[in-house]
C-alpha cells in the first residue's frame, strides 16, 4: 500500500538520512497549504484547527558537505503542523513548517556556539573549543531572527502576550519549551514572528528554565507558569499572566524549603509540568537536580550531563497560594512525572485543605534518561536487537544508570497516580499528610475533556506501550480510553503488524451544552514504521469516535513520519480551545 497524497510535493532530497543511518528521520515541510481527502466520514461538526508540534529535523546539512546529526529525540529541530478540519466538505487543509531554520544554520556554522540541548552533544572538540562554547553560553545574547532558538514541545492558541505588543487583531499562537523561551508564530502560515522569554512580561521572570506545560484557569482567564533560576541564587518563581492585559503577577519567589527553620535551600531540578487547582499552584520538584546548582549544565550545555539523581531523596511538592505566598512544602515518594493531568482542592469535614492531584508517575527518576529514541519504535525485525542492548554492562553516573535503558525495554509507561495532600487549616506548612493510590498502569500523554477542569472526570484518553515480538510484530504506542467509574477499557486496534506510534490523543467535544462527557472525537497523528523498511514508513491523521473508539476516518499524509509531542485544537474563530 502506498500513500501518494503528499509525495508529489517532495523531492528525494527531503528524505535525507541514509548516509548516516539515523534513528530519527527528517520530516518534509509543506509550507504551502494543500487539501487532503478523508478516507471515511468525519462528523460535520468537526470544524477547527489542530496544531501539533515536535521534533522534525535530525539530520542537518548535506552529504559531502557540513552536516550534524541530532541523536536525542527531544532535540530534533522544531516542526509545527496545522490541520484545519472542515467536516462539511470532508477535507483537511494541511501545512507544516520547520520553525528553527536560523538555529539550524548557526549549528552548522559553529556547533560550539553556546547552545543547550537535552541529550545531544552537538560536537566533540578541543578543550579550547569547549571553553569558547561555555563562554558563549553564559554570555548568550538574544538573536534577532525569530527562528534562532529551538522551541518544540507545546503549542498554544490564544496565549497572552505582553500588553505592550500589538497583534493587529490577529489570532495569537505561541510555542513553548522547558527553557525560558517562547516563540510566537503566525497562526496560518506558521512562520516564526518573535522569539522571547517571560521577562518580556516582568523582568523578574528571567530564570533560565520554565515549564513547557503552563496551566490556564478557564474561569478567571489566567495563565500560570514558573521561572526557575539556577546558579548562585537558585529561585523558583511562580507567576500568573492575565489573558486580556498580558500583565504578570508574581505569586511566590521560593528560595527555601518551608520547613521548621526555613533554612533548607531550594535546589533547582528538571521540571516539565505542574498542577493548578482552584486555590493553589503545586510544583513537583523531583530529586533530579541540576548539579552544582546548574554549573554543570552551563559548562556542558547538556541537560542530561548536567543533572544528578538522588534516589533516596523525596520529591517535593511546593504549594503556592493563588492569592500569593508559599504555603507548604510536602515531601512524597521519589518519583518523576513528565505530565500531570488534573488537580482540584476542597475542604474536608474538619475544614482542612485537601489537594487531589492526578499525575502520570514513573517510580524513581530514571525515565528522564530513557527518552533518546522515544520517537522511533522497533520494527518486527528489530525487537531482538533492542532487547540485546538491555544486557550490555552498565554503571551509575551522577546517580543515573548509564548507558540508559531503551524506552521500550521497560515495556510500560508510568502509572496514573492520585496524590492526596492534606494541609492543616491553621498551619498548612506543619506536618502535611500525603499519600497516593494507583488508578491505571502504563499511561502517558493523557487528555481529558477540557471542560472538566477542577471537576471530577470519568473518562481519560491516553497512550499505552506494548512491546513487539521478533519477526512477528513491531512495538507500539497505542490508544486507550478508560472509564474511571467502571474501570472499563476501550482500545483502538489497527489491523497491522507494523510498529506504530499514536500521538497524544486529543479529545474534541461535540459543540453544545449538556452532552455526555465522551461525546466527541479523538484525534491522533499515527506514524507507522513499516516492517518492509523505512522507505515504506508513513503517517496519517486518525479520527476516532470517542465513545467506542470506532474509526470515523483517516487522512493519509504521505510516506514519511512526523513525530510530534503535543497539540492544541481551536475553533476557526480562535475562541474555544483545548490545549496541552
Ligand atoms: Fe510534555
Amino acid at each position: 500500500m502506498s500513500f501518494p497524497s503528499l509525495d508529489k510535493f517532495f523531492t528525494q532530497g527531503d528524505f535525507v538520512g541514509d548516509f548516516q543511518k539515523p534513528c530519527h528521520r527528517n520530516t518534509p515541510e509543506v509550507a504551502d497549504p494543500i487539501w487532503l481527502d478523508v478516507q471515511g466520514e468525519i462528523p460535520t461538526w468537526l470544524q477547527g484547527v489542530l496544531y501539533r508540534i515536535g521534533p522534525g529535523k535530525f539530520i542537518l546539512g548535506e552529504e559531502g558537505g557540513r552536516s550534524l546529526t541530532i541523536t536525542h529525540a527531544f532535540d530534533g529541530l522544531a516542526y509545527i503542523h496545522r490541520f484545519e478540519f472542515d467536516g462539511n466538505s470532508q477535507k483537511i487543509r494541511y501545512n507544516s513548517r520547520h520553525t528553527a531554520k536560523a538555529f539550524e544554520k548557526q549549528l552548522l556554522e559553529n556547533p560550539f556556539g553556546g547552545y543547550t540541548s537535552y541529550g545531544t552533544v552537538y560536537a566533540v572538540g578541543s578543550a579550547w573549543q569547549r571553553f569558547m562554547d561555555f563562554l558563549a553560553r553564559v554570555n548568550k545574547k538574544p538573536h534577532p531572527d525569530p527562528s534562532s532558538g529551538p522551541v518544540n514541545v507545546t503549542i498554544t492558541p490564544n496565549f497572552p502576550i505582553p500588553g505592550s505588543w500589538d497583534t493587529h487583531g490577529n489570532p495569537v499562537l505561541v510555542a513553548k519549551t522547558d527553557s525560558n523561551r517562547l516563540q510566537k508564530v503566525h497562526h496560518d502560515t506558521l512562520e516564526p514572528e518573535k522569539l522571547f522569554d517571560y521577562s518580556a512580561y516582568d523582568e523578574r521572570l528571567k530564570g533560565r528554565l520554565s515549564a513547557s506545560h503552563h496551566q490556564h484557569d478557564d474561569r478567571t482567564n489566567e495563565v500560570f507558569n514558573i521561572s526557575m533560576e539556577v546558579g548562585m541564587r537558585p529561585c523558583l518563581t511562580v507567576f500568573k499572566i492575565d489573558d486580556k492585559t498580558g500583565t504578570a503577577t508574581v505569586l511566590a519567589e521560593i528560595t527555601h524549603y518551608l520547613d521548621d527553620d526555613n533554612k533548607t535551600p531550594f535546589k533547582p531540578a528538571y521540571l516539565h509540568s505542574f498542577w493548578l487547582t482552584q486555590h493553589y499552584v503545586i510544583v513537583p520538584i523531583s530529586p533530579i537536580y541540576f548539579k552544582n546548582n546548574g554549573l554543570d549544565l552551563a559548562v556542558t550545555g547538556n541537560l542530561m550531563s548536567g543533572m544528578e539523581y538522588h534516589a533516596d531523596t523525596p520529591t517535593l511538592f511546593y504549594i503556592v497560594s493563588r492569592e500569593g505566598g508559599h504555603v507548604a512544602t510536602v515531601p512524597v515518594d521519589p518519583h518523576f512525572a513528565f505530565h500531570t493531568i488534573h488537580g482540584h482542592d476542597y475542604l474536608d469535614a474538619n475544614g482542612n485543605i485537601v489537594l487531589e492531584l492526578n499525575t502520570q508517575a514513573f517510580d524513581g527518576c530514571e525515565a528522564v534518561f530513557q527518552t533518546a529514541d522515544l520517537t522511533h519504535l522497533p520494527r518486527a525485525s528489530e525487537i531482538d536487537e533492542v532487547k540485546a542492548l538491555e544486557n550490555i554492562p552498565r554503571t551509575k553516573v551522577n546517580g543515573f544508570t548509564v548507558p540508559p535503558l531503551n524506552t521500550f525495554s521497560q515495556n510500560s509507561f508510568g502509572d496514573l497516580r492520585q496524590y492526596k495532600i492534606v494541609l492543616d487549616k491553621h498551619q498548612p506548612h506543619k506536618n502535611p499528610k500525603a499519600d497516593f493510590i494507583t488508578l491505571i498502569k502504563n499511561i502517558e500523554f493523557a487528555r481529558v475533556h477540557p471542560a472538566y477542569q477542577f471537576k471530577t472526570y470519568q473518562y481519560i484518553y491516553f497512550n499505552y506501550m506494548a512491546p513487539g515480538i521478533q519477526n512477528q510484530k513491531g512495538s507500539m504506542f497505542g490508544l486507550k480510553k478508560v472509564d474511571l467509574k467502571s474501570g472499563q477499557e476501550t482500545i483502538w486496534k489497527p489491523d497491522t503488524t507494523d510498529a506504530y506510534v499514536c500521538s497524544e490523543p486529543v479529545f474534541i467535544p461535540r459543540p453544545g451544552d449538556a452532552l455526555e462527557e465522551d461525546d466527541g472525537v479523538v484525534l491522533s497523528l499515527v506514524n507507522v514504521y513499516d516492517n518492509r523498511g523505512h522507505h515504506h514508513d508513513h503517517c496519517y491523521m486518525l479520527i476516532l469516535n470517542a465513545k467506542d473508539f470506532t474509526e470515523y476516518g483517516r487522512v493519509p499524509l504521505g510516506q514519511f513520519t512526523a513525530v510530534t509531542f503535543h497539540g492544541s485544537f481551536v475553533d476557526h474563530e480562535f475562541i474555544s480551545t483545548t490545549y496541552n
